[in-house]
């Protein structure tokens, strides 16, 4: 940290975040660390909007002038259709968690969900070769959108879709193109034999939900298995794939990563995610 004193004078830079509820947001905390590290006279704040009210309150931000905000839970198909310019990936995955106020007073979307994602994983097994083999993800909901994007453009060479809704796999599967296969929930056991990666997307495993309970078996030990849940950050079912040897990346580094492009764009400095970061957003978890 370079001072403890916090810098706001009348030229800071704001953002936030737009939720509802927002409370549960660690990205205030997230941003907040970034902010005092790197000296910056800004601030990044919690903004709780209502549903009914996101539209007409995404386009006073530019009048209040905000540099941009993300967007959570439940904004972030609304915001795809209600910014001026969308950038490919958002318009592909149909979602924006990022979004930025242009020069001239204009609303830019940006997905950044799929970028933290794969950094997450680039960071957490240095070499990781997604053009190694097939990828099994579970889940086909908000997440998986983003993720299945992403890791089709990472080169990974066949996805097999997993939900307990298949149609919902289907449809994704269709929305995206590419090499994506939509299978039932049980065909898990035969999908994970000779894939490179395994993905949990649902919500399983969370604090106050059931764990995924997978058979793991026909899964090679050599592939990397990672999870979008962070609390707790080591999941019932990331410990059942550490047991048997396999690598294992946990879930908060996603998180960590997507806010990266925003911080740059909002407030002019690439920030990088440390293991004092790490623990920060994680020491109220
Ligand atoms: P998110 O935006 O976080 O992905 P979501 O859109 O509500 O949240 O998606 C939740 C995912 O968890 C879905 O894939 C859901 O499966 P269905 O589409 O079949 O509902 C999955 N999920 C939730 N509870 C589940 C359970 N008990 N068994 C299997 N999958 C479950």
């Amino acid at each position: 940290m370079n001072s403890n004193m916090p810098l706001l004078t009348g030229e800071a830079k704001i953002a936030g975040v737009l939720g509802w509820p927002v409370s549960h947001s660690r990205s205030p905390k997230l941003h907040g660390y970034w902010l005092k590290q790197y000296g910056i006279d800004g601030a990044y704040i919690p903004l709780p909007v209502r549903p009914e009210d996101f539209p007409s309150v995404l386009h006073i931000l530019p009048k209040l002038g905000l540099r941009g905000c993300n967007v959570t839970i439940p904004h972030k198909e609304a915001a795809a259709s209600n910014v001026d310019h969308l950038d490919s990936f958002a318009k592909r995955v149909g979602a924006v968690n990022t979004i930025i106020v242009r020069d001239d007073g204009s609303l830019e979307g940006r997905n950044t969900d799929g970028f933290g994602f794969i950094e997450n994983l680039k960071h957490g097994m240095p070499g990781f070769r997604f053009s190694n083999g097939a990828a099994v993800v579970l889940g086909a909901g908000g997440a998986a959108r983003a993720i299945v994007a992403a890791l089709s453009d990472a080169g990974v060479p066949e996805i097999k879709l997993i939900n307990r809704n298949l149609s919902k796999a289907e449809a994704l599967a269709r929305a995206l193109g590419g090499s994506i296969h939509p299978r039932p929930w049980s065909d898990i056991a035969a999908a994970l034999g000779g894939a490179n990666l395994l993905v949990n997307t649902t919500s399983l495993g969370m604090t106050g939900q059931p764990d995924l309970d997978v058979g793991l078996e026909s899964l090679p030990t050599t592939a990397l298995v990672t999870d979008i849940v962070y609390a707790p950050l080591e999941t019932a079912f990331l410990r059942k794939a550490k047991e048997r040897g396999n690598p294992i990346v946990d879930g908060i580094g996603m998180l960590l990563h997507q806010a990266r492009p925003g911080f740059q764009a909002w407030f002019g400095v690439m920030p990088t995610v440390t293991p004092e970061l790490r623990a920060h957003v994680l020491g109220d978890l």
